[in-house]
């Protein structure tokens, strides 16, 4: 089978301008969605990525039509959804289709998912989004009752609950959401994650004709409604993880970037950290200016990852590699995933100097990267080894680079606008794996 690698030519400064595409989190939560609404809609500023693809295939599989109006453009007709099935492969390509089983449970008061896939970093858990529907009523909910990779749920009827979450988590406060838009009476959702995409997908769910009030603080009240009436049209937000990705990438190349679409707001927890290490962020209305003062010191911080308004995980990457190339020494703690260092040793590949102590990553500054060649171990890890490559004097190879096109948008494209010198390239096999 074919697979692909970026070769990147690095040691050159990112120069220009770059625009940030829709987000990848909130459109495949609005995606499920869509599959809970009565009647036709547009959605717009839909990223052209590999994981919307796949959703896009997994709802037209339960009847849905839609049709790409653009590549950036999508017409959904959800009327025609007849099954509340979705247990074939395709599900386990991404994470999240897990969504479709509150979007399902609440349109047909059944869902029967196989079990999602996703980036690997330990263990990823669904016993909260569970928990949340056994609360609402439905049977087959207990982690117990998962047959065979499938989760099969029923409710008669589905009823609004109050559900507490112990942790914050963003794709169980969406499920239950999605659920609760249809479910009898209200739901309470306390301790919900607030992620920009959270408020979005409620954002697109009240448009559509929902009771959804609370996104974006810890508490969320839905009151259920029995229609969804749709012959809207909605765009979705700017990606927060794709911008801070550019901003990383313009700062290690020593670069000088206007990074437009996006929402400086939802960019502070990078931005503040950048400002403290030495980097010039300047944010307009829907942009931002990232570049550095000539002569000045780039210094180490300390960053510990945490929900939203905390510092994003699907940034802690790319942050390191902004850290190695600081003075002195700066740490990384991970207080989201168990197990998310696991690009450590490719960084390592690349002459990085850094020490993992189970959740902590002590990050000792470096001058320069050197270039390798090294793996995607994931899709914000391949990330973050493309901004150690553009820094790094010489050629490197990403391989495994179809994770990085899970979530980020003509990535080759857009780089080479700022003046990079990158290019895909295909092996056959493994055998033929540059990093072999
Ligand atoms: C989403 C994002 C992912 C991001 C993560 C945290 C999507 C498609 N993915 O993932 O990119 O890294 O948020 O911002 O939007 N947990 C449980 N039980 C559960 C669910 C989660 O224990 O039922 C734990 C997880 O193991 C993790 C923490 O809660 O330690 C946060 O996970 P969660 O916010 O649910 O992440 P995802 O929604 O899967």
């Amino acid at each position: 089978m074919k697979n692909y690698a970026y070769k990147i030519n690095g040691g050159k400064k990112l120069v220009g301008e770059i625009e940030i595409s829709g987000s990848k989190n909130a459109v495949l939560g609005i995606l499920a969605a869509a599959m809970l609404v009565d009647g036709p809609l547009t959605l717009e500023n839909v990223p052209d990525i590999s994981d919307v693809r796949v959703m896009v295939e997994l709802c037209r599989s339960l009847g849905a039509e839609i049709e790409m109006v653009d590549v950036h453009t999508l017409r959904i007709d959800p009327r025609s959804i007849c099954t509340y099935k979705a247990a074939g492969p395709l599900v386990s390509q991404i994470r999240a289709s897990y969504y479709l089983m509150g979007a399902l449970l609440g349109r047909f008061g059944k869902a029967s998912i196989r079990l999602p896939g996703g980036c690997n970093f330990g263990d990823r858990p669904i016993d909260l989004h569970l928990k949340a529907f056994q609360l609402m009523g439905a049977k087959g909910a207990r982690p117990s009752d998962i047959d065979a990779g499938i989760v099969n749920l029923s409710a008669n009827p589905l009823r609004g609950a109050k559900i507490y979450f112990d942790i914050v988590s963003v794709g169980a406060t969406i499920n239950a959401m999605l659920a609760a838009c249809k479910a009898e009476g209200t739901t309470e959702i306390i301790n919900a994650a607030k992620e920009p995409h959270i408020v979005d997908v409620a954002n697109f769910l009240n448009a559509m004709g929902a009771r959804i009030k609370g996104a974006g603080t810890d508490t969320i009240k839905i009151t259920g409604v029995p229609f969804l009436k749709g012959d809207f049209v909605y765009s979705v937000i700017p990606d927060q993880i794709e911008a801070g990705t550019y901003m990383v990438a313009a700062a290690v190349t020593g670069g000088d970037v206007m990074i437009t679409n996006l929402i400086p707001t939802h960019m502070e927890p990078l931005s503040a950290k950048m400002r403290e290490m030495g980097y010039i962020v300047e944010d307009g209305d829907d942009s931002i200016h990232i570049y550095r003062e000539p002569g000045t010191d780039i210094y180490a911080t300390n960053v510990k990852t945490a929900p939203y308004p905390g510092f994003p995980t699907d940034l802690q990457p790319q942050t390191v590699v902004l850290l190695c190339l600081a003075e002195g020494m700066g740490r990384m703690h991970e207080n989201v995933w168990q197990n998310r260092f696991q690009y450590i040793p490719e960084l390592q590949k690349m002459g990085a100097n850094i020490n993992v102590f189970e959740r902590h990553a002590l990050v000792n500054g470096i001058t320069r990267f050197k270039p390798a060649t090294v793996l995607a171990t994931d899709l914000r890890a391949g990330a973050a080894l493309v901004c150690a490559a553009l820094a790094a004097e010489g050629t490197s190879y990403i391989t495994h680079a179809a994770r990085i096109d899970r979530g980020y948008e003509h990535i080759v494209s857009k780089l080479r606008s700022l003046g990079a010198e990158i290019e895909r390239v295909e092996y056959d096999s493994i055998m033929d794996d540059p990093e072999a």
